[in-house]
């Protein structure tokens, strides 16, 4: 080694690197509670929290479990939550008919947290997956191939309507039909409900990551028999993975039929598409860390290979960078309680 060997340049970007709090101070990009929606799940009963095998660290949750989940929830300053159903085998039916019911789980748990935690955000989740006894996100044609479209949004009104009456300040249709926005934003402000807002899963894909999240509700079990699982193929009416320009025009639609807030759906491995959908609108751009993405940073975490809370911290980090300006993920809490770790 030559000990007068230097280089002769201005600009060293290093620099900026000496010291954590050189590094915060440059930071681009950060993370903040308020920043989160939490997703959680929910079954009937009285008995507390139940583990869910492929979401390590994610419980299903009663109305009074989930209660104190807001609680703590709230006292780490994550102010919005957006519950998703387990419901009973015996109430699903082809048609979603428990869907339509306002005393349904997800609209007694909505009222709950309303009533207790008034100023608790709650994204009310407008789709027909955890009803169909098909697990499918609307009504069966008769030759049991597809989805009828329009008999599946005037399901998706009414399942909105009672939402916002249980008191839900945002919807949030996750079910990919063709003009619900329209129809679920007209059948609000029909009944007075001006200020409920909508979050539309503008582009949501046909994605392998749903997987752990099919298990946790429930909608797994529908698919296969003899133990053996099949995965449900939703390839005609979700996205398809390789588009990028339809996911644009899917955003373009919604914001045209009253959309509040647009989601993009999984997050990690569409960063391009939060980046462009950031770019063709001026509504806030929603991302959902889904249940695989979660799932697999959590296993190989578990298992050793990877280190949980930079691993976590680098997913959500990376989303809000390709401009997420909400970020649903399943780490929300643990992200918050954990960031100084990072
Ligand atoms: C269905 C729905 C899905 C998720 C949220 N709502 C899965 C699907 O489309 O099958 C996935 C969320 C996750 O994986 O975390 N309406």
């Amino acid at each position: 080694m030559n000990e007068n060997f230097k280089l002769d340049i201005k600009q060293r970007p290093r620099r900026l690197r000496r010291s954590e709090a050189m590094l915060e101070l440059c930071a681009e990009t950060r993370v903040e509670a308020s920043d989160l929606i939490l997703p959680v799940f929910l079954k009937e009963g009285k008995s507390g929290a139940e583990k869910i095998t492929s979401m390590p660290g994610v419980a299903r949750h009663t109305i009074d479990s989930l209660l104190r989940l807001c609680e703590s929830a709230l006292n780490s300053g994550i102010r919005a939550i957006a519950p998703f159903p387990q419901v009973p085998t015996r109430l699903k039916s082809p048609n979603a008919d428990e869907a339509l019911n306002e005393k349904s789980l997800a609209n007694r748990a909505i009222s709950a947290v309303k009533r207790r935690f008034p100023e608790m955000l709650v994204a009310a989740d407008i789709a027909l997956d955890p009803y169909t006894s098909h697990g499918h996100d609307g009504i069966l044609a008769p030759d049991g191939a597809s989805i009828l479209n329009d008999e599946t949004v005037e399901v998706l009104s009414g399942m909105a309507l009672m939402a916002a009456r249980a008191g839900a300040d945002i919807v949030a249709p996750s079910d990919m039909m063709d003009g619900r926005i329209g129809a679920i934003r007209a059948a609000l402000d029909e009944c007075d409900f001006q200020n409920t807002a909508i979050m539309a899963y503008s582009a949501k894909y046909a994605s392998a990551f749903y997987g752990p999240f099919r298990d946790a509700i429930g909608s797994a079990p529908a698919q296969g028999k003899g133990g053996k699982k099949k995965y449900l193929d939703k390839r005609g009416y979700q996205l398809n993975p390789s588009n990028a320009r339809e996911a644009l025009r899917e955003v373009l639609l919604d914001e045209q039929e009253g959309a509040d807030i647009v989601m993009v759906k999984p997050a990690g491995p569409y960063l391009d598409i939060i980046s462009k959908v950031k770019e063709s609108t001026n509504l806030p751009v929603a991302a959902y860390q889904v249940s695989g993405e979660y799932a697999m940073i959590r296993a190989a975490a578990d298992k050793g290979w990877i280190d949980l809370n930079r691993a976590r911290n680098e997913s959500l980090v990376a989303i809000k960078r390709a401009g997420a300006d909400i970020i649903l993920t399943y780490f929300a809490q643990d992200y918050i309680k954990n960031t100084r770790l990072g």
